[in-house]
This record gives C-alpha cells, structure tokens and sequence, in this order.
C-alpha cells in the first residue's frame, strides 16, 4: 500500500496519513496492490490490480447520489427499521459505518449518530468525506450530527454495555460474501470487499449490539440471506434485493 499525492500543498495531508496508517509516500504506483490518492478534492482509494482497476473509492456526500439523496424506496426501508417517527429524535450507533451513506441518510433524517469503523483505510476514506460534507453549506447542519471514531465495534458496545450510554438503536451492515463478479455488486463494494476480506465475527457482533442496545438492533442483509448467525428476529422489512432485520430489546 502507498500515498500519493498530486500537488506540494498535500505534501502535510499525506505525511499525516502516511504516518497514521504506516505506509509509505511514494511517487510510482506501480506494482503496488492499494493505493491511496491525496488531491486538493479528496482522499480515494484505488486496488490497480482488482477487476476494476481504474475504479476510485471516496466517501461523497455532498454531490451525486449520496446517502441522504438515495432512492425514497431504500431509505424509506432503513428509516422504518430503525423504527423512525415523525418529530422523533434517535440515537443510534452505525457499528460497521463503512463509507457512510446509511449514516449520512439517517443523519439527514434527524438521528443523532455515532459512527465506527474498525478499518484504518475505510476509517480515513470516511473521515474525509465527512470533512468535505461538514465544510459544504447544503451539507454541514446533518454531518454536525455525526460522531466518528476509528475503532472496533464489539470493543466499543462490550465498553457500553450496562451502562447508561445506551443508544436506541445499533445498526449492523457486515460485509456479505458476493457469491459471484455478478453485475449486481457494485465496483464500489466488491473493492471493499477486497480490501477487508472475510470478517470472521458478524455473528459476535451482532450478540454484543442485543446486549447493548437501547430499543432495537437492526441488521441490513441481502434479502434471500440466511439472518446473521441464524438468529431469528423479531420482524423484517424487505425490499427488492435488500432485507432489514430488526431485533426488537
Ligand atoms: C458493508 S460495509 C458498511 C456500508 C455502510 N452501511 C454504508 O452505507 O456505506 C461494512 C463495514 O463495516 C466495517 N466493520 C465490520 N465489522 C466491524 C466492527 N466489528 N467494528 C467496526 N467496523 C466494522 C467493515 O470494515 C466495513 O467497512
């Protein structure tokens, strides 16, 4: 993995993450397998060597369809299973924030988040699409509702869990296997996936949010996918490729 940047004004940026992630700076991508690009706009991720290798990944939330602005089927889905009402205020714990559109949707609804992510690069991409949303007029009033922190999640609800720092809601969305290169998983996600691999502890994740949840936990799965660890939930919401399960506390 390495950091390249394109302009001298950068140069503080990149030693910054250079240093934060243990990687170097370098000049020449070449033979590398991650590269991360600092420019005056944003911070993205490229795998040269992935099935898409020109394909960049960037937290945005601020133009193109960003979180907040997605189809009104889909968000309208995640807002009933986070168990959202008019004039209601939630607090909820995005436990697996990714590059955060969920967040930013719920956040552009009202709710009051907390964001974790447990991997540095996808921790460094988010933190930067969320400095750009919190710089932008149309954007800075629903990023001020986002809280981030860069680490693990069964670490951060074992710390919370039977005390009163409860959220309502702890929202899971694990990484799902693609079971091929199908046209149906985006660039986006399969360059994610093949970044953070398998992740051997969805089903603990998802024991430790029921112990540490206010009102509910709900976790976004493929809509024919078994539930995470064959735990049943208390009711799910599905649409046409994506099911929330939501755990009632
Ligand atoms: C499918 S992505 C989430 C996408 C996100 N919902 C969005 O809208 O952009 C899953 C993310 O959860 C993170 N993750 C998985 N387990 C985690 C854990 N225990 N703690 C923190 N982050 C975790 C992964 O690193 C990955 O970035």
């Amino acid at each position: 993995m390495g950091i390249f940047y394109t302009e001298p004004g950068q140069k503080k940026r990149a030693e910054l993450l250079a240093r934060t992630l243990e990687v170097p700076i370098i000049t020449d991508s070449a033979g590398l397998d991650i590269v991360l690009t600092i420019t005056r706009d944003r911070l993205s991720l490229s795998i040269p060597g992935s099935s898409a290798p020109h394909a960049l990944v960037y937290a945005e939330f601020v133009k193109g369809p960003a979180g907040y602005r997605r189809k009104r089927s889909s968000r309208e889905m995640l807002l009933r299973a986070i168990g959202l009402r008019r004039d209601q205020q939630l607090s909820v714990l995005d436990a697996t924030g990714g590059l955060g559109k969920d967040s930013f949707l719920m956040a552009g609804s009202g709710c009051t988040m907390h964001v974790l992510e447990r991997n540095p690069v996808v921790a460094a991409l988010l933190q930067d699409g969320l400095r750009r949303a919190s710089e932008h007029t149309d954007t800075r009033e629903i990023a001020a509702r986002i809280t981030f922190s860069a680490m693990d999640a069964i670490q951060y609800l074992r710390g919370i869990a039977g005390t009163e720092n409860r959220f309502d809601v702890v929202y899971l969305d694990p990484m799902y296997p693609a079971r091929n290169k199908s046209r149906l998983v985006k660039k986006e996600m399969q360059m994610l996936q093949e970044l953070i691999g398998h992740e051997p502890d969805t089903e603990q994740l998802l024991n430790t949010a029921l112990a540490a949840a206010g009102k509910r936990v709900v976790v976004k799965r493929p809509r024919t996918a078994p539930s995470l660890g064959d735990i049943a939930p208390s009711h799910s919401i599905k649409g046409k490729t994506t099911r929330f399960d939501v755990y009632m506390i």
